[in-house]
């Protein structure tokens, strides 16, 4: 795949890649209309966020390697989960489950597998919900079922996970002790903040629903009056 050897190679690289773009494209848009869905029905927005990326070639290249496969664009489509990938990034840890359901309910989505780093963190701190995926693009001559990977985390766990990747790339994998001890705490302080701003959403929107059902109190108390003085 580094120096393509014939023109067929660079044809197949670019049928694969074509085929993920697609899946990517699709896959947002279904993700767009179920959060639009949503809004319209609840007036709630459980998704803050979209962002999509395909892996690149050096990447590819690295991890069949890391994995001990030999570089080819065949074991690149049977091994590799994450060419394309999706991250969903929402507001509160109770919006993971409900957007991971109404993905997995999707007639043409099929789950190949699932790993819930949200009920079971990594020892590192890491949370995030993982599922890998295929999706049908539509070519003109029939479907091809395509894999990508979805992540779903919150707008904390997302922070957490950037600032740790960035130091696990500075120090490849074996930051200092001190460091992985300070990103525990933090992973710590997250999940505390996470509950905190779960538990304060609640109680907003309690009181937003007590205001509501108030004033339809008094709007149906001030019917009731209009009716009884009626002559
Ligand atoms: P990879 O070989 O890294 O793709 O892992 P995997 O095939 O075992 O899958 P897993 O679901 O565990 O991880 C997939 C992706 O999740 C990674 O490529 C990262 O984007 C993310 N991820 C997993 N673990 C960590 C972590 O400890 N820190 C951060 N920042 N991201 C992680
Ligand atoms: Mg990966």
């Amino acid at each position: 795949m580094k120096h393509p050897e014939s023109f067929d190679q660079i044809d197949q690289w670019k049928s694969a890649m074509f085929l993920y773009s697609s899946a990517l494209k699709s896959i947002n848009t279904k993700i767009e209309i179920l959060n639009n869905e949503y809004v319209q029905l609840y007036n709630y927005s459980p998704i803050e966020h979209i962002t999509s990326r395909l892996k690149t070639p050096e990447s590819i290249v690295k991890k069949l390697k890391h994995d001990r496969r030999e570089v080819t664009i065949e074991n690149m489509v049977e091994y590799l989960n994450d060419i394309a990938g999706v991250r969903i990034i929402c507001s509160f840890m109770s919006d993971i489950y409900p957007i991971a359901d109404m993905i997995a309910r999707q007639a043409d989505i099929t789950v190949l597998h699932v790993k819930d780093y949200i009920k079971y963190p990594k020892s590192n701190g890491y949370k995030s919900y993982h599922m890998v995926v295929t999706i049908p693009v539509y070519l003109t001559d029939g479907k091809r079922d395509t894999k990508v990977e979805i992540q779903i985390r919150t707008i904390a766990m997302d922070f957490w996970a950037t600032l740790e990747h960035k130091i696990a790339y500075k120090f490849e994998g074996n930051p200092p002790d001190n460091l992985e001890t300070e990103l525990k705490t933090c992973a710590d302080m997250v999940t505390m903040l996470d509950a905190k701003m779960f538990s304060l959403n609640q109680a907003i929107m309690e009181i937003g629903e007590k205001q509501r059902r108030e004033r339809e109190e008094r709007r149906q108390r001030a019917m009731e009056l209009g009716e009884k003085n009626q002559p």
